[in-house]
């Protein structure tokens, strides 16, 4: 079974959350259930100088303000899963992030941008590499979004349907939005700008274009899948998701636990497992030290690793830290964003020296020396998709405590009695999106923390917990058999 997915990041090459964890990681397990995966990602300048000695497939004439379009092939370091990456500077060579410039814009022609990668996942289904053609087409989040109507517009010019395909949404708030206007430019029948098609409130959308018309629609957990069809977490499409309900999964993300695990993890201070704990204790010292804070041995240290955006719900750190310190706590924060959670968090690190530490930034080595010598990861989001980092954080022994929502409420069990007296506990949840429900929840780790037997025995559960990618991969591969065109 031969499945193209197209996506805008990979790690190591590129990453600015943790769909490029997902897109990294879900390849190589696929291989292992008889997949022959591919990837298409854009040109951007982390590409194509990460991947090694690639070859070229074949020249495009120019297309969507790019003058020249080359698409080449070579693999990914590490991983060695082939990938096609579009070459086309004048598109993707800039100097910020893949979707935004230095100063925090989007890029002004972010549409055409992402529409040549819809419409080279197109061309490949069409036969743009003689010698591969996929069966199915995987396309991550709004950035894959118009492979859909391409590959449905292909579809009707040809009257073929030659390959099934898959939309994931890792996110519904972010959408690719555009104004009406630049429908003209993207090369699609004009029937396809209707609200039975990618039209979205007199906008051009990239990911309804995903949820119109791909064959089946996943998400990265079961309960964000429920979630997404009503209310506030359906960001204005509940209609389309409720329309594709029966076509709509939840399958939850995993871990590649080749990169995330303290018995092997050579990022971190000394190894452990639930056996033998002392490593994670020289851990805790070595962040402490690494920090500048006290090493207190008595109470909790927590920590947050995030990306600074309304999605996270740090306002409710923010408002929780006087009291995380008055008790004794300590905390760790890393991650950069909006300005004025970078300005909250290092004004109380001036504030309390020695209790709060805080790096504004994203290093990806620092996050494995965070989660590992932390105590309890501090997860407040209003939604989360899936979540990685709660993951990571049972993983490495520190408890996290989660907004019950989306992907948090499928991974975290709270340590309430009777989940403690039932062997089920794994970390802390709270129930609404308010301080008061979330300083309960921080209460009542230091509760546990008092209860040392408790603590380690709710730390061992997660410890112990199967986050790897064999589950999913099953599942999206059964999902591919299942629409697989001519199967
Ligand atoms: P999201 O994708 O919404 O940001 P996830 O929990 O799915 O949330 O994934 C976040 C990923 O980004 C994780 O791999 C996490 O370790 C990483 N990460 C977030 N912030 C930082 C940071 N400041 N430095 C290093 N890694 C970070
Ligand atoms: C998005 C979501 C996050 C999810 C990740 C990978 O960034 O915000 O919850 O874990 O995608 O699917």
């Amino acid at each position: 079974l031969k499945v193209l997915h197209v996506c805008s990041e990979i790690f190591p090459l590129l990453k600015t959350g943790g769909l490029a964890d997902v897109t990294a990681a879900l390849p190589p397990a696929l291989e292992k259930d008889g997949c022959e995966v591919r990837m298409l990602v854009p040109g951007f300048p982390e590409f194509v100088k990460g991947i090694d000695s690639p070859d070229l497939v074949t020249e495009l004439p120019a297309k969507f303000g790019a003058r020249r379009i080359r698409l080449m092939y070579g693999k990914m370091p590490a991983t060695g899963v082939p990938v096609y990456y579009i070459d086309a500077p004048d598109l993707y060579d800039r100097t910020g992030n893949p979707y935004n410039a230095f100063d925090g814009q989007p890029y002004h022609d972010n549409h055409l941008r992402f529409a040549l990668l819809g419409w080279c996942a197109a061309r490949l289904v069409e036969g743009f590499d003689y010698f591969w053609r996929p069966d199915i087409v995987h396309g991550h989040d709004w950035h894959a979004g118009l492979a859909f109507a391409y590959i449905k517009a292909l579809e009707w010019n040809t009257g073929k349907r030659t390959v099934g395909t898959v939309f994931t949404v890792h996110n519904m708030a972010y959408q690719g939005n555009f104004p009406a206007h630049v429908f003209s430019e993207l090369d699609l029948p004009f029937s396809m700008l209707n609200p039975d098609g990618i039209e979205f409130y007199g906008q051009v959308s990239y990911l309804k274009s995903g949820f119109y018309y791909a064959d089946k629609v996943t998400t990265v957990s079961p309960t964000y899948a429920r979630e997404i069809q009503h209310g506030e977490q359906s960001c204005g499409l509940g209609g389309v998701v409720r329309q594709r309900s029966s076509d709509l999964v939840g399958i939850l993300n995993g871990v590649d636990t080749h990169a995330w695990n303290p018995k092997t993890d050579d990022r971190i201070e000394a190894n452990f497992h639930e056996r033998s704990m002392t490593g994670k204790k020289k851990c805790r010292l070595a962040l402490q030290k690494e920090m500048e804070l006290s090493e207190q041995k008595d109470n909790p240290v927590f920590c947050v690793v995030s990306r600074f955006a309304a999605q996270k719900g740090l306002h409710l750190v923010v408002e929780g830290l006087n009291a995380i310190v008055e008790r004794g706590g300590q905390i760790v924060v890393m991650g950069n964003g909006e300005h004025w959670l970078e300005e909250a968090f290092t004004r109380f690190a001036q504030d309390f020296p020695g209790q709060v530490a805080v790096r504004i930034g994203y290093d990806e080595d620092r996050a494995h020396r965070i989660f590992a010598g932390s105590d309890v990861i501090l997860i407040p989001s209003r939604y989360e998709p899936c979540g990685l980092v709660q993951m990571y954080g049972s993983l490495y022994g520190t408890l996290p405590l989660v907004h019950r929502v989306g992907g948090l409420a499928d991974t975290v069990t709270d340590s309430s009695l009777e989940n403690l007296v039932e062997n089920r506990a794994t970390g802390f949840c709270f129930e609404h999106f308010d301080y008061s429900s979330f300083d309960s929840a921080v209460q009542r780790a230091f509760a546990l923390y008092e209860r040392q037997k408790d603590w380690k025995k709710v730390q061992k559960r997660g410890m112990k917990l199967s986050f790897g990618w064999e589950r999913s991969a099953k599942l999206y591969a059964a999902l591919y058999r299942q629409i697989k065109v001519g199967a």
